[in-house]
C-alpha cells in the first residue's frame, strides 16, 4: 500500500518571543527563556500532539539593541540534552553555527544526544550572520558569506564521516576474552581539507538512527545549494504562499540535480499561528502583541538583519533608505528580500520595520480557517510540513489542542508516532554506514 504524504510538524520554543517586546505580555511568562520548567512543558506539549521535534534556534552575538530572548537563553545543544530526559518520541533539533565551532566537537555532542535520546536527535546547521561574532571567537575577521558556505560544506563533509567512525556491531564488549571492540570496524577518517584537517575516529558509535539529522536555515542561492547536498530537511521563512512554492520547487530540483531524491529533503517553513474562538478573537490576539511594539523598537529589530544598522536616522516616513549592498554578507536572503520589496510596493522605513517586527500571518483564524491554510499550503507543494512558533502566548499549546485535530480528522496529520527516532518519523532514510560492506 502507497503511504499518503503526512504532515511533519515541528515546535520551535524561543522562550519569551522573538520580537523586542513581546516579553512584555501578560501571558509570558518573563523569564522563560532561562525557565527549563517552560522548555520542560513546551517539549512535552508538542509531544503530547504527536509533533516530530522540538526546535531550538541560536545566535553567538549579542549587544544592547537585541532582542530580549536573546540576551540571556540556554545554549540549545544543553538544553536539548535536559528535554531528552523528559520526553521519550519527539525529536530534539538544536542550531549549531560551523562558523564558530569545530567539527569534532558538534559531530560528538549531536552524536552523544542521539544516544542519549535513542536516536531522537537533529542539527540545524547555520553559518552566523553578524559580524560581531568574530569579536567573541578569537578576533579573525567574520567570513564573507560565500565562504561562510564553503566552510560549512566541507565541516558538514567531516562531521559525516566522523559520525561514521565505528561500524554498527563493533563494540564486542566480551568480559571472557578481553575483547571490547573490533579494530576491523573502526574507521579513522585522515579529513584534509581547505578548512579542516581531522584525523579521527570519533569516540563515539552512531546511533539506532545511523546519524543526526541535518537542518539548514538560509535560503540564499548558497544556502540553497548546502541544503540540496546535504541536509535532509530545510528551516525556511516565506513570507507567502507564492513565494513558499517557489523555494520548495527550486530546492526539490537541486536536490535532485545533486542526485537525491525530492521526498528525501523535507521543506519546513517556519509559522506563528494566531487561533481565535472567532476570526475576531484571532484579529484580536494579533492586535495585543502587535500594538506592543513602538517605532523605535521597529528599528532595533529591523536594524539586527543588517548588522545592527542604526535605522533611527532615517526619517521614519520617507521611502525605505538606499543601503546599496549592505546586509548581504549577514542575512543575505532576508536583507534581499526586505529591499526588493520596499522598492516594489514603495514603502515607508515605517511600514518595513513595523512588517518586519510585527508580520501578520497568513495562518489566522479560527481552528478551521489556520487548518485551511496549514492543508493549502502542503497540497499545494509550498511545505512538507511546518516549524510553528509561538507567535502569541499560548499559540503552541492552541495549536496542539484545537488545530491539530482537524488535520487529524483529514487524514493529514498522524494519530500515532510510526516509529521512535527523528528519522522513522519523518520518513526518512538511515544512511549506510560509508565504510560497511554492503550485503
Ligand atoms: C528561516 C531561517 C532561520 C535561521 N535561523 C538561524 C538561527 O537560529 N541562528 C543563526 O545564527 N542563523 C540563523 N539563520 C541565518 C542563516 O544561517 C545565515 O547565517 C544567514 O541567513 C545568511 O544566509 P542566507 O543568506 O543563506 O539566508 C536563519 C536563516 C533563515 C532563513
Amino acid at each position: 500500500m502507497r503511504n499518503k504524504r503526512k504532515i511533519r510538524l515541528g515546535a520551535s520554543i524561543h522562550g519569551v518571543g522573538s520580537s523586542h517586546t513581546a516579553w512584555q505580555h501578560p501571558n509570558i511568562q518573563s523569564d522563560a527563556s532561562v525557565s527549563l520548567d517552560f522548555y520542560t512543558r513546551q517539549a512535552q506539549k508538542a509531544e503530547e500532539g504527536k509533533f516530530d521535534f522540538v526546535f531550538v534556534a541560536d545566535g553567538l552575538y549579542i549587544n544592547d539593541k537585541s532582542i530580549p530572548h536573546f540576551l540571556n537563553r540556554f545554549e540549545p545543544v544543553t538544553i536539548l540534552s535536559a528535554l531528552g530526559a523528559v520526553t521519550s518520541r519527539i525529536g530534539l533539533v538544536g542550531t549549531l553555527s560551523t562558523s564558530y565551532s569545530e567539527p569534532f566537537t558538534v559531530a560528538r555532542q549531536f552524536a552523544s544526544i542521539d544516544h542519549i535520546s535513542g536516536g531522537r536527535a537533529g542539527w540545524n546547521v547555520v553559518t552566523s550572520p553578524l559580524e560581531g561574532t568574530a569579536l567573541n571567537f578569537g578576533g579573525k575577521p567574520h567570513p564573507a558569506h560565500s565562504e561562510r558556505y564553503r566552510i560549512a560544506e566541507e565541516y558538514l563533509e567531516v562531521a559525516k564521516g566522523l559520525w561514521d567512525s565505528w561500524e554498527d556491531g563493533a563494540f564486542i564488549r566480551d568480559k571472557e576474552s578481553g575483547t571490547f571492540f573490533d579494530p576491523s570496524k573502526l574507521h579513522r577518517l585522515n579529513h584534509e581539507g581547505e578548512y579542516f584537517s581531522v584525523q579521527g575516529p570519533l569516540n563515539i558509535a552512531r546511533s539506532r538512527q545511523g546519524q543526526p539529522v541535518i537542518f539548514q536555515a538560509g535560503s540564499s542561492d548558497s544556502g540553497r545549494n548546502l541544503a540540496a547536498k546535504t541536509a535532509d530537511a530545510v528551516f525556511t521563512g516565506p513570507d507567502s504562499i507564492e513565494e513558499a512554492k517557489a523555494f520548495y520547487k527550486d530546492v526539490k530540483q537541486r536536490a535532485a540535480a545533486a542526485g537525491r531524491l525530492p521526498e528525501e529533503i523535507l521543506i519546513l517553513p517556519g509559522i506563528g499561528p494566531i487561533v481565535g474562538e472567532t476570526p475576531e478573537d484571532a484579529e484580536r490576539k494579533y492586535q495585543e502583541i502587535a500594538e506592543l511594539v513602538t517605532p523605535d523598537k521597529a528599528l532595533e529589530y529591523l536594524g539586527r538583519y543588517f548588522e545592527h544598522h542604526d535605522f533611527s536616522q532615517y526619517p521614519l516616513d520617507e521611502p525605505f533608505p538606499d543601503l546599496g549592498d549592505f546586509g548581504s554578507n549577514s542575512f543575505r536572503s532576508t536583507t534581499d528580500r526586505i529591499k526588493k520589496q520596499a522598492k516594489e510596493q514603495e514603502l515607508t522605513l515605517r511600514q518595513v520595520a513595523l512588517r518586519e517586527a510585527t508580520p501578520r500571518t497568513s495562518f489566522i483564524g479560527t481552528a478551521e480557517q489556520v487548518a485551511d491554510v496549514v492543508q493549502q499550503w502542503f497540497e499545494e507543494e509550498a511545505a512538507d510540513g511546518f516549524i510553528v512558533g509561538a507567535g502569541v502566548p499560548g499559540g503552541l499549546e492552541d495549536f496542539v489542542d484545537l488545530v491539530v485535530p482537524i488535520l487529524r480528522e483529514r487524514g493529514l496529520f498522524r494519530e500515532e508516532y510510526e516509529a521512535d527516532t527523528l528519522r522513522g518519523n519523518l520518513g526518512i532514510p538511515v544512511p549506510a554506514n560509508r565504510y560497511a560492506k554492503q550485503a
